[in-house]
């Protein structure tokens, strides 16, 4: 049986001493243009200046605005003023896409310092990385870069440092922040690698908005931390210029976001790193609920006579009792042509479960729309029972691969979601995935995905299931479980659906079932604060 006590919170003590970080991002210090805000950096740099016991003080990106010589010349004599009261190490710099615009990475080596950077003592190790793109916009991290990381994380006598990770472009999108874009290219594999490598912290700026997601592996929590601007005049949302302060003290963290220019208000957020131990499921226990999860089966016209994928994973599915729902999370034609959806509705009328179906990107070609009116209804799909509510959403858009919820829509859901809270099991459902996954170019398509995920991981949804373009891969954030899965697309991947369990007390187990093998392995467990 499940019990409380299997969950295991802090099997070891990590760090003793306390340890102060001051984190100040995005100054994009220029004589010239409006970005830069004097009067902000003077009123900052004095008060964090006056910070006591400060460990170390790290800028996480964007010093200059355009990484001209005459930048950094001048941005250097700005940080004359950084004269700390408290006995530390220096500032230490990371390097931004704009410090790296127009060859200033080669400045930034010059005249700042190496573009990775190590802090360690007896209980920290800090490693900063670049994650700039040369006069672009977006970031990459790099295979070998992240191969690199892991071993650094890994090295067995760091096991019990406090691991932190900097580098300066957002690992996962951030609210507040209009359009996602110029994410990480290989966000995903850096993700997966720091979850396996058990780091404790991420620091990222570079949105210019503050933001902290506790994002768990089914082992332990991971914080990440994104840092406001310091002083360009370039802030979103109502959030000005900030800096922050970490506090790490054993495994509580807290983490202090302070307006420069307004004295009477910060933001201040506790929290404990968690490690988690399996929790052993009684045979006996039925799951209170089993949802199976599937993607792009692209169904074509020229395989119909085939048994294909498709009809593999249907036939499987169709052997597992007491599945609540299927729901299959977009692709479900190759051309969006009139036959394919008929021969995909066929097909899914042979499940002997119910199912919800949302379109994805080769369904949303022209007339697609008046064929899924025709065979599937409703475009925003709802299935609601006793103890489950699950809403497919739509995010597609007319023939384009970017998508979106908007706000009027994600609100509505959300509000139904508070009314019915702690009385049904939430899930929703849609194509374009809020999460990096690994083994894919993270393109962000889901224009306003960093609102999307912040409302779905702080309300009280359970499950987001979305599309996966390559492998299986799951998170939880916050209260949340984030799956991208179920490909049956077997171009460069094996073909899988995934079944998900919710158990009693909220124990959530995600199996992965692959169609050629025929093994079924679990990739996912975690716990969820249920209570119904
Ligand atoms: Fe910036
Ligand atoms: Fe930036």
């Amino acid at each position: 049986m499940i019990s409380e006590k299997s969950f295991k919170i802090n099997p070891k003590e990590k760090l003793e001493a306390k340890k102060r970080l001051v984190i100040i991002s995005d100054t994009h210090i220029t004589r010239s243009g409006g970005a830069f805000n004097l009067h902000a950096f003077n009123v900052g740099m004095e008060k964090i200046n006056k910070i006591k016991d400060a460990s170390i003080y790290l800028h996480l990106g964007d010093i200059t605005h355009m990484g001209t010589l005459l930048e950094y010349e001048y941005a250097l004599e700005q940080f004359k003023k950084f004269e700390p009261l408290s006995k530390s190490p220096k500032l230490i710099f990371l390097i931004g896409n704009h410090d790296a615009m127009n060859v200033g990475y080669l400045l930034f080596e010059e005249m700042v310092g190496n573009r990775h950077y190590t802090y360690e003592d007896d209980d920290i190790f800090i490693y900063g990385i670049d994650s700039t793109k040369p006069d672009l916009p977006g970031g990459i991290i790099h295979h070998s870069v992240i191969e690199s990381v892991r071993k650094k994380l890994e090295k067995p006598d760091r096991e019990n440092k406090f691991k932190v990770v900097c580098f300066h472009h957002q690992l996962i999108p951030i609210p507040n922040t209009g359009k996602e874009r110029s994410a990480i290219d290989d966000s995903g594999d850096m993700l997966k690698m720091l979850l396996e490598a058990k780091a404790d912290l991420v620091l990222n700026g570079h949105r210019h908005f503050s933001n902290l997601y506790t994002v768990s592996s089914s082992e332990k929590d991971l914080f990440i931390f994104n840092a406001g601007t310091f002083c360009c005049n370039k802030t979103r949302y109502r959030e000005l210029f900030t800096y922050s302060i970490i506090d790490i003290d054993g495994n509580n963290l807290n983490f202090k976001v302070i307006p420069v220019l307004d004295p009477n208000s910060q933001r201040e957020i506790l929290r404990e790193v968690k490690y988690y131990i399996p929790l052993q499921i009684d045979k006996k226990q039925k799951p209170i609920a089993r949802f199976i999860q599937i993607s792009n089966s692209l169904v074509s016209e020229r395989f119909e006579s085939n048994f294909n994928n498709f009809d593999k994973a249907l036939e499987r599915i169709n052997k597992i009792d007491e599945v609540d729902l299927v729901i299959h999370a977009g692709n479900l034609t190759k051309n969006s042509f009139k036959e394919e959806f008929q021969i995909a509705k066929d097909k899914l009328n042979q499940l002997k479960h119910q199912y919800l179906v949302v379109p994805g990107y080769t369904d949303s070609k022209p007339l697609a729309w008046e064929y899924w009116k025709h065979y599937f209804g409703e475009f925003d799909p709802l299935y609601e029972n006793d103890n489950i509510y699950f809403q497919g959403m739509n995010s597609t858009t007319f023939d384009s691969k970017e998508g979106y919820i908007d706000r009027k829509r994600l609100n509505k859901f959300i509000e139904k979601v508070l009314s019915l809270s702690h009385q049904k099991i939430f899930g929703v459902c849609f194509f374009h995935n809020l999460i990096a996954t690994p083994l894919s170019v993270w393109r962000t398509e889901l224009i306003d995905s960093g609102d999307v995920l912040s409302q779905f991981a702080r309300s009280q949804i359970d499950l987001v299931l979305n599309s996966s373009p390559s492998i299986s891969f799951n998170v939880k954030i916050e209260n949340t479980i984030f799956s991208n899965g179920g490909n049956l697309e077997g171009k460069y991947f094996e073909e899988v659906f995934i079944e998900i369990e919710i158990y009693k007390k909220g124990l959530v187990v995600l199996k992965e079932h692959n169609l050629r093998t025929g093994l079924i392995k679990i990739i996912g467990n975690y716990y969820l604060s249920i209570l119904i």
